[in-house]
């Protein structure tokens, strides 16, 4: 057969598949009930949360706010709680839009989570000037039991430290780690327990589902079991791909962090599909590459075999997340919609991409429909 004519065939096909797909779902998902959404399909199973951004905390948008309440039972701040934002001065705070953010998950009842306490990156610059281990554990008291306090009790669980591996499972050569050595991750632990003992504290990193990380992560985790270090969860960003990880390395992780004792959460899902450069993977904010129409093949729309492989791959993972709902307590999307989704940016800048479940105009895509129907399925 001519490579032609096996495409074209291919594409017939694949339609066939997604118009199918999209009719039944779709159709199904109203049969069942005009109101089913995500958070309460899968509320016997986990939480379903979403990342928002500052334009989500104000209301910018009703079309996304009226998603955020009724789609979503959990809140993670996108950028609002980081270091330069949040704690921008030695002692200047900034909590008009934190302070929304928790009022906005409360007016809805909803699981909120704090993001996030020690990462390395959104600093802000007078931490990086910090140059000794007692001025560090001073100022990293003050961070956690500032913002802890304020939200004591309202804030439900915390992504205490974040990223704090290298790719290669040894710990990331951050700030703290150069001020405090490693005992500023038991440090931050134990200062976030006593900020607020009944909140659910977080690891929280992306590439965990890679071997040498994971392995690393798994040890640094021990470590601080070891020690006596109150860690409730790890938090598995999920920045996947189409291809990669593989469905098995997923499971592998969910099962070898669950025999920690630990909950186990995805708290950052978005699955690009858009080719990377030089096979990057990962979520490393450092990187940035120029890209030309190769490299951002869908400004124009999302092909349909393309909606309905982002489908699939997500029907694929949230089948597994079921397989293991004893053992996960939260998925979180990194993003309300696509045109939210900060793959746009990364790792080039201004492309199109389609990670998420809602399309530019808040509308449910294929992958939405496909998450819909997958328990009836069970
Ligand atoms: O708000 C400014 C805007 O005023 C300015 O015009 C624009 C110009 O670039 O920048 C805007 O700020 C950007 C901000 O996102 C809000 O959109 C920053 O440049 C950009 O660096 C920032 O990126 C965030 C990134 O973390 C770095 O903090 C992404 O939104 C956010 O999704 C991403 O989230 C991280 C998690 O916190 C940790 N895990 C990895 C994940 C993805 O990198």
């Amino acid at each position: 057969m001519r490579p032609n004519c096996f495409f074209t065939i291919l594409t017939i096909v694949l339609l066939a598949y997604s118009c199918e797909q999209q009719s039944s779902s779709s159709a199904g998902f109203k049969d069942d009930t005009e109101t089913a959404t995500l958070a309460n399909v899968f509320e016997d199973n986990f939480y379903i949360g979403t990342a928002l951004g500052a334009q989500h905390i104000t209301g910018e948008n009703a079309k996304a706010t009226e998603l955020i309440q009724t789609q979503f039972n959990a809140i993670t701040p996108e950028n609002i709680m980081k270091w330069m934002h949040i704690h921008p001065g030695r002692d200047s705070f900034n909590f008009d839009l934190p302070d929304q953010f928790v009022a906005l998950g409360e007016a809805n009842d909803m699981h909120i989570v704090g993001h996030t306490l020690v990462w390395h990156s959104q600093t802000a610059p007078w931490v990086n000037d910090i140059a000794d281990s007692a001025a560090m554990a001073a100022v990293m008291e003050q961070h956690i039991n500032t913002i802890m306090g304020r939200y004591k009790g309202r804030v439900h669980g915390w992504d205490v430290v974040n990223e704090a591996l290298n790719e290669d499972g040894s710990l990331r050569e951050s700030i703290f780690l150069k001020t405090m050595g490693e005992a500023y991750l038991k440090r931050a632990f134990d200062l976030a327990a006593a900020a607020d003992p009944d909140a659910e504290l977080y690891y929280n990193d992306y590439n965990l589902c890679e071997p040498a990380k994971r392995a690393g992560c798994i040890e640094m985790i021990k470590k601080l079991q070891a020690d006596g270090t109150k860690i409730d969860g790890v938090g598995i960003q999920g920045h996947f791909y189409m291809n990669t990880p593989s469905l098995e390395e997923i499971e592998k992780t969910i099962r070898e962090f669950s025999a920690l004792g630990l909950k186990v959460m995805f708290t950052e899902v978005d699955i690009s599909v858009l080719p990377t450069p030089w096979g990057l993977r990962g979520a490393d904010v450092n990187q940035n590459f120029e890209g030309g129409n190769i490299m951002d093949p869908y400004q124009e729309g999302l092909p349909d075999s393309v909606a309905v492989s982002l489908g699939k791959r997500y029907a694929d993972i949230f089948r597994l997340f079921l397989k293991y709902d004893e053992n996960i307590s939260r998925v979180t999307f990194w993003g309300v919609d696509d045109g939210h989704s900060w793959k746009n940016n990364f790792p080039i800048r201004g492309r199109t991409d389609y990670t998420l479940l809602f399309d530019r105009n808040q509308e449910p895509k294929v992958a939405f429909d496909s998450l819909m129907v997958l328990k009836r399925a069970e």
